[in-house]
């Protein structure tokens, strides 16, 4: 299958801007899946709740049916992270979705920094979906810093670990080839890039998309630059998980010996 990432700078608040660089970033791409950036629909520096207030939007809002039509013209699904809105709470989310609509919506588990003033924490938990014969998980940006998070999703099958990310730090592009290979499975790293300057909030996105293999091969790292890259996998491998004839990751645990 062709699974793929699309890296590019979102401008702050300029949703129509943001949708339109997916559109024509998208055009003449052929893939299965394409993962987009964490909020890549609104940027990431909320001055406060009045902005997220504005910018956020239910699960089946605008950007769904910006993303289902995509879905549909190109017959691809695509997972995208946005702001959602729920009564009066919001949570920093990621939803999948194909030409046969929504298979799943993830809400970001492990908030970063002042996401904590503006965003409730996850209570979607950290569950696998199916998509066209392929088990997936899902986790957002700062999740990654939690390897229970990643074992959690490889335990209960997940063979692609989707990842869209605002990163500032520079550990994850590399903690993931260990995640990658610790669980057996494939990592997609959708990251943005770009800066965004608003009052006291100082961010740089560091971009480092990558797509990693469960032997730990990067198969695609893009840079800063703005892109789209598609890779062929075999989803297959990360069925097994021996790493020799003697040892196999999953069955030798010793869950007696670890904290839950
Ligand atoms: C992050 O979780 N956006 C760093």
């Amino acid at each position: 299958m062709k699974i793929g990432f699309l890296q590019f700078a979102p401008q702050f608040g300029n949703k129509k801007g943001n949708l339109d660089a997916v559109s024509k970033l998208t055009n003449n791409i052929d893939a299965d899946v394409i993962v987009l950036p964490e909020l890549f629909n609104t940027g990431y520096a909320f001055l406060n709740n009045v902005e997220l207030s504005e910018l956020a939007e239910p699960v089946d809002g605008e950007t769904n049916e910006f993303m289902q039509s995509l879905a549909n013209e190109m017959n691809c699904a695509f997972a995208y992270g946005f702001a959602e809105r729920t009564g009066s709470a919001f949570y920093n989310s990621v939803s999948f979705v194909a030409a046969s609509g929504i298979t799943a919506t993830y809400r970001k588990s492990h908030l970063f920094f002042e996401e904590k003033f503006l965003f409730k924490p996850g209570d979607t938990g950290l569950r696998t979906f199916d998509h066209g014969g392929v088990k997936y998980g899902m986790l957002i940006c700062w999740d990654w810093i939690y390897p229970e998070a990643m074992r959690t999703l490889a335990l209960q099958g997940a063979q692609i670990i989707i990842h869209p990310a605002n990163l500032v730090t520079p550990y994850c592009p590399d903690a993931m080839v260990t995640r990658a290979i610790e669980n057996r499975v494939f990592v997609v790293t959708a990251d943005r890039t770009g800066d965004e300057i608003r009052n006291d909030k100082n961010f740089h996105f560091i971009g480092t998309s990558q797509i990693v293999a469960p032997n730990g091969d990067i198969l695609t790292r893009a840079g800063e630059e703005t892109c789209v890259r598609v890779v062929n996998i075999e989803p297959e491998l990360a069925l097994d998980k021996k790493m020799n004839r003697h040892n196999d990751l999953f069955l030798d645990r010793r869950e007696d010996l670890y904290f839950t």
